[in-house]
């Protein structure tokens, strides 16, 4: 296996920039690197699987690292593959310290990482700190002792409401609906107290005011920072800590639907919360290398989003506000431009990201007509389906308006083949919780999480050798497996490639954004350092500017015109 050297995987060992409030254009190509990197999401059980069980493990991702090499991404960030029981694939951790059997072992994590490295890809792993799973070591002393018990203190059990105790605590319902409280059986046998489970009850939420918790995830940090990680992606990073006064809760639908300023729920964005991940910043900073944090905060602006990348937290923050705009240019200019104030206010580089593994695809989201609330998925009978040439043109066309931008860009396993949501899916094949505990109301996330197809000849498209994958893969996938792809030249698959060799070679990632005259209507246009960037949004074409070459475009021109749904990347012609 050769290993390239190139002037990418050269600013991996680029000096450090001083942290603090400083714009990314002081950083000039010594920033650190999570300040422009290219982050590849892997969502393991359905990247490659090396064992014939259909479902994808480390050693799978290990044998396809030179392709993610290939297509140039600069880090990879692996969803779970801790002990898990698999309730919520993976989110649900069982053993913070090692590896699940299905996955492999944390032998196999360590060569993943060791590759990975040689290839001069940086490893982000996902930390869950939220909850652990009801089969983790501390959730089962907890039920065996006695409510007071210092065992049962690292979680939240309450006493019921009510007489007997017979109703929960107070009014909060779980992210994948129903309750968000469950009775156990007190080790007598006598109905008991009550614990909270923001998602679902296998998954009981920590106590963040205990020190003892506190403690566990510095331990559990300084695990996988002292095998070489590059940095943890945070889950539910808003929700650790609770308002201790556990009030009623009813969420505000009108004003979020309002675009209105919603009242963060009792259990998100309290401000102690900051305090946890200011303590993290030092835990990492013990280590040389430039080691990251990105939190997953669903927040309801830009500039919440800020406040979890002040310099003495978090590096990164993903930027949900432009995940959730639509293919719209006044709205895209909007949500961009509030990015770069609000992220450039605190020195943190902005983040961007259109697809990942809880949300519906973008080359089918950005073609829907309906409401799509995040989570919920999609179904059958969803208004807008199926119409894939208009929604793969869209995530094309989105993309690469995307990987222009200055900052951080995230990319989901499967977007680079221009994949689209699996929305029909069999009832009986849904895995997703939230199918299960909203009864079939919402169809959940199983549809962007189908396994990969790799090879378009080959059996389960060459995700598995011999099993039956976790989860079906459409027919109609055979045409975007990877290995039609690779040598078809106009595919997603060169397109995601080209896009990223040059945003390296013209080193957009830290670059600063400049709107230029014809940014107006659907037409959004801007300058990145020597690129001129057109994304045309609406429904009929537009003139190519004049005096400018095409370096890159995601749809075919028509003489000197930018069809609907299309962006070019530029170069004014030199003198
Ligand atoms: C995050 C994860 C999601 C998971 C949830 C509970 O939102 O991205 O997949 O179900 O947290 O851990």
């Amino acid at each position: 296996m050769t290993v390239h050297q190139d002037l990418r995987t050269s600013t991996f060992t680029a000096d450090v920039a001083p942290r603090g409030a400083a714009t990314t254009e002081e950083h000039g190509t010594a920033a650190e690197w999570w300040r422009s990197a290219v982050i590849y999401q892997i969502y393991p059980r359905s990247f490659s699987d090396s064992t014939g069980d259909g479902i994808g493990d480390l050693p799978g991702i290990t044998a396809r690292l030179g392709e993610l090499h290939g297509l140039g991404v600069d880090a990879i960030w692996l969803s779970p593959f801790m002990t898990s029981p698999q309730k919520d694939a993976g989110y649900d951790v069982a053993d913070y310290c090692d590896v699940d059997p299905i996955f492999g072992t944390l032998a196999d994590f360590d060569t993943l990482l060791a590759r990975a490295h040689e290839f001069g890809i940086r490893v982000i792993v996902d930390l869950v700190p939220n909850h652990s799973s009801d089969q983790h070591e501390w959730f089962r002393q907890a039920l065996a002792t006695a409510p007071g018990s210092p065992e049962r203190a690292r979680y939240i059990f309450r006493d019921g409401s009510g007489a007997q105790g017979e109703e929960p605590p107070n009014n909060w319902q779980s992210i994948f609906g129903g309750p968000a409280w469950t009775r156990i059986t007190e080790p007598d046998g006598t109905p008991g107290q009550w614990y909270l489970h923001l998602f679902d009850s296998s998954q009981p939420d920590f106590d963040w005011s205990k020190d003892e918790v506190k403690e566990e995830f510095r331990r559990i940090l300084r695990f996988w920072l002292d095998r070489g990680v590059d940095g943890f992606r945070v889950d539910v990073a808003h929700g650790l800590v609770k308002d201790q006064d556990f009030p009623d809760y009813t969420p505000d639908v009108d004003a979020a639907s309002m675009g209105g300023e919603e009242t963060p729920a009792p259990y998100f964005e309290q401000t102690e919360v900051h305090e946890v991940y200011r303590d993290w910043r030092l835990v990492l900073e013990e280590y040389e290398g430039d080691r990251a944090l990105c939190g997953e905060a669903w927040v309801s602006s830009v500039e919440k989003a800020a406040l979890w990348v002040r310099p003495d937290e978090m590096h990164q923050t993903f930027n949900f506000q432009y995940l959730e705009t639509p293919w719209d240019a006044g709205q895209l200019r909007g949500v961009i431009d509030d990015s770069l104030h609000a992220f450039n206010s605190v020195g943190a580089p902005s983040t961007w990201v259109l697809s990942n593994h809880d949300v519906v695809r973008h080359a089918t989201r950005l073609s829907l007509t309906g409401e799509n609330p995040q989570g919920s998925g999609i179904g059958p009978d969803h208004p807008g389906l199926p119409d894939r040439q208009t929604g793969l043109a869209r995530a094309r066309a989105a993309t690469a308006l995307m990987l222009a931008l200055p900052g951080s860009s995230y990319i989901y396993q499967g977007e680079e083949l221009g994949l689209d949501e699996v929305h029909d899916l069999p009832d009986a094949a849904r895995q997703d919780p939230t199918w299960f505990r909203t009864a079939g109301e919402r169809f959940g996330r199983d549809g962007c999480r189908v396994p990969l197809p790799w090879v378009a000849d080959a059996d389960t498209f060459g995700f598995t050798a011999g099993g039956t994958p976790w989860l079906p893969q459409p027919e109609r996938w055979k045409s975007l497996a990877r290995d039609v792809q690779r040598v078809d030249p106009d595919s997603t698959l060169n397109l995601y490639r080209r896009m990223l060799a040059l945003r390296a070679e013209h080193d957009l990632g830290l670059g600063q954004l400049r709107w230029l005259p014809g940014n107006e209507g659907s037409v959004l246009m801007f300058a990145n350092q020597d690129v001129t960037v057109l994304a045309n949004t609406g429904t009929q074409p537009v003139a190519l500017p004049a005096e400018h070459d095409v370096l890159l475009a995601t749809a075919a021109l028509k003489g000197a015109e930018v069809p609907a749904d299309c962006t070019v990347w530029l170069r004014r012609h030199a003198g």
